[in-house]
């Protein structure tokens, strides 16, 4: 597997039990107030970090690119500093930290337009299929 889709798969779970502790939390105190950042958490956390690491481990020559790492270091950069400020925001109602959750969902949105670039480049495609040539 190549090492960014283990990157994101070794994340995705750590946002997992995260998620689910959120989730827990709500269920055993009642009180579902936070639950956007509970959703939030599995969702980008966990569920869209296994998709992206599912894709490069479909395509090896992408995973080989620089920006695959740049695409994992900002999602997560980006995931660290908005899901906690979420979290605290909807759960200790800390309003102040409004412009933290905007700063970091805008890295996450950054990177999911890497991540896009990613995907609709050409590059590493015609590497992959050079490749199958050569070992065919
Ligand atoms: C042990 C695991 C989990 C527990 C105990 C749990 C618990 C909860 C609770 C108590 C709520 C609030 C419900 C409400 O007030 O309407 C909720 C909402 C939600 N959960 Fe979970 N959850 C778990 C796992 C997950 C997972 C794995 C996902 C996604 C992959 C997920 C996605 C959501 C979403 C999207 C909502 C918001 C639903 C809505 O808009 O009403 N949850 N969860």
């Amino acid at each position: 597997m190549p090492k960014v889709s283990d990157l994101f798969f070794k994340t995705a779970v750590v946002w997992f039990i995260l998620g689910i502790g959120a989730g827990l939390q709500m269920a055993i105190s009642g009180d579902h107030g936070s639950f956007p950042a509970h959703a939030h958490i599995n969702l980008l956390g966990w569920v869209t970090s296994a998709i992206f690491g599912g894709y490069y481990a479909l395509n090896p020559a992408k995973a080989e690119r620089k920006i695959a790492m740049i695409h994992y270091g900002l999602y997560n950069v980006g995931l660290v500093i908005m899901l906690p400020a979420l979290y605290l925001m909807l759960h200790e109602g800390y309003t102040a930290l409004e412009p933290v959750v905007a700063a970091g969902s805008l890295m996450v949105a950054a990177a999911v337009l890497i991540f896009a670039l990613v995907v609709f480049s050409s590059a590493g495609v015609r590497s992959a299929s050079a490749l199958s040539a050569a070992t065919r």
